[in-house]
């Protein structure tokens, strides 16, 4: 059984896609057991509670310290029974000792085609713009697994559209945001299968 995370900063149409997904009875074996996001006003939170899950607004600025903050994400994490973190537009770097306790099992979403465009700073409209600015004829949205470097990991499934001569970054963005929202349930569809090896769901938990 998935017991999914979902940790998010805004708008959740990613989210919001995979829930759909499981709902409709197409991810058997995969349950969001709670939604975490840093931005007290992000409509992940907002579709979170309307479907009655777990919301929880969790913030480093809320806490004395990182350490306390970690120590709250994780107990957090662990009263859920997680054992998959689904990253949709999570705006944070994850601490690594959250790294470090769900190895192999974080995912993440990133709209263009790893590796390039990817790292610090390529987030958003920035994404878009600079695939524009390339002039590459192609751009689309890659499921990876996270580890300590912003979208270095393992590379699980990638889709390519088109860019059009006359795309801005708004005209691609939604473009790319379509094909986001086939490739997150699949590849969730995919681990909830065992069909991805990378991802190395706890024993224990597959138990459950
Ligand atoms: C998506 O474009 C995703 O690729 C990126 O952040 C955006 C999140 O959008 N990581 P949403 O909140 O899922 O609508």
């Amino acid at each position: 059984m998935l017991n999914i995370a979902v940790f998010g900063s805004g708008r959740g149409s990613n989210f919001q896609s995979i829930l759909t997904a499981i709902n409709e009875g197409t991810i058997p074996g995969a349950h969001v057991r709670c939604v975490i996001s840093n931005n007290s006003g992000a409509g992940i939170l907002e579709i979170a509670r309307t479907h009655g899950l777990p919301a929880y607004h969790l913030s480093w600025k809320g806490f004395p310290s990182e350490e306390e903050f970690v120590n709250r994400l994780l107990a957090v994490l662990r009263s859920h029974d997680t054992n998959l973190i689904v990253l949709a537009g999570y705006m944070k770097l994850l601490h690594p000792r959250i790294i470090g306790a769900y190895r192999n099992c974080i995912i993440n979403i990133h709209p263009a085609l790893l590796p390039r465009f990817g790292g610090k700073g390529m987030y958003g409209v920035h994404v878009h713009e600079a695939v524009i600015a390339s002039g590459t004829p192609v751009s689309g949205a890659t499921v990876h697994i996270v580890d300590e470097v912003y979208d270095r990991g393992a590379i699980l499934l990638q889709k390519t559209v088109t860019v059009f001569p006359g795309d801005t970054p708004a005209t691609l963005a939604a473009r790319v945001l379509d094909i986001e929202h086939e490739i997150y349930p699949e590849v969730i569809r995919r681990i909830a299968r065992g069909e991805i090896s990378a991802v190395n769901i706890p024993a224990q938990a597959a138990l459950s």
